[in-house]
């Protein structure tokens, strides 16, 4: 059900010991979406730690223009802010026809330097595959605009998507185990790359 894989990275050890912030993007907007259930999962699984700050961005509280524009509205202003602020980025997101929802990717393209140089993380569900079709889609994705996708994902599969009528995984504790496997790699790259941003300024603001 999950892929867990020991990690043997100790993000204490590195010079920048501030927290790390990350960007927990909601990728469904659907009605009647399990989303906000996986959301909650792993936004309590991470809680306890001192190493990161999460800022949840539900795409379902956006109402981001339908075709793309330069002009700025409150919802667009409001996304790219936030995705700026983000060291780091965990996206949400279930399965849809064998990729990730297209709620997602508008999203995606209405911001550009927001995203440069940082680092991202899944956390997917669906049926069968548990979503791991979407994150594929999505490592190309985030691969073109220089965001460099960790390893590890966190992947919910099954009926109801891998969790019980409590609202919580089947299999909570392998389920803590890969959250915890995720966020270590992520504060790892995020803070190697927030040190490498800041150090040379030129390719923050580089062009495509
Ligand atoms: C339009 C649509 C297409 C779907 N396609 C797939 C699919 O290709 N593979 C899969 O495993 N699950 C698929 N599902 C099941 C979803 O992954 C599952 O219902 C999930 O809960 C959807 O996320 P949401 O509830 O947050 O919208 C699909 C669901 C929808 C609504």
């Amino acid at each position: 059900m999950l892929e867990v894989v020991p990690s043997p990275i100790v993000s204490s050890t590195l010079p920048d010991p501030a927290p790390v912030q990350v960007a927990v993007i909601v990728g469904s907007t659907r009605e009647g979406r399990r989303a906000p259930l996986v959301t909650d999962w792993f936004t309590k699984a991470v809680a306890d730690r001192v190493d990161v700050v999460l800022d949840v961005i539900d795409l379902a509280g956006f109402d981001l223009p339908a075709h793309y524009t330069p002009n700025a509205t409150p919802s667009l202003t409001d996304l790219r802010v936030r995705l700026a602020a983000a060291d780091a980025f965990v996206v949400v997101t279930p399965e849809y026809n064998h990729s990730y929802p297209a709620s997602l990717k508008h999203a995606i393209d209405f911001a550009k330097q927001e995203w440069r140089r940082k680092v991202v993380g899944f956390v997917s569900y669906g049926g069968v595959s548990g979503g791991l079709r979407a994150v594929e889609h999505l490592r190309q994705v985030f691969a073109e605009l220089h965001v460099h996708g960790v390893r590890e994902t966190i992947s919910f599969h099954g009926p109801w998507n891998g969790f019980g009528d409590d609202g919580q995984p089947r299999d909570p504790a392998g389920a803590a185990a890969a959250a915890t496997v995720l966020v270590d790699d992520l504060v790892w790259w995020a803070r190697a790359l927030r040190a490498a941003r800041q150090a040379d300024l030129s390719v923050e603001a580089g062009e495509w």
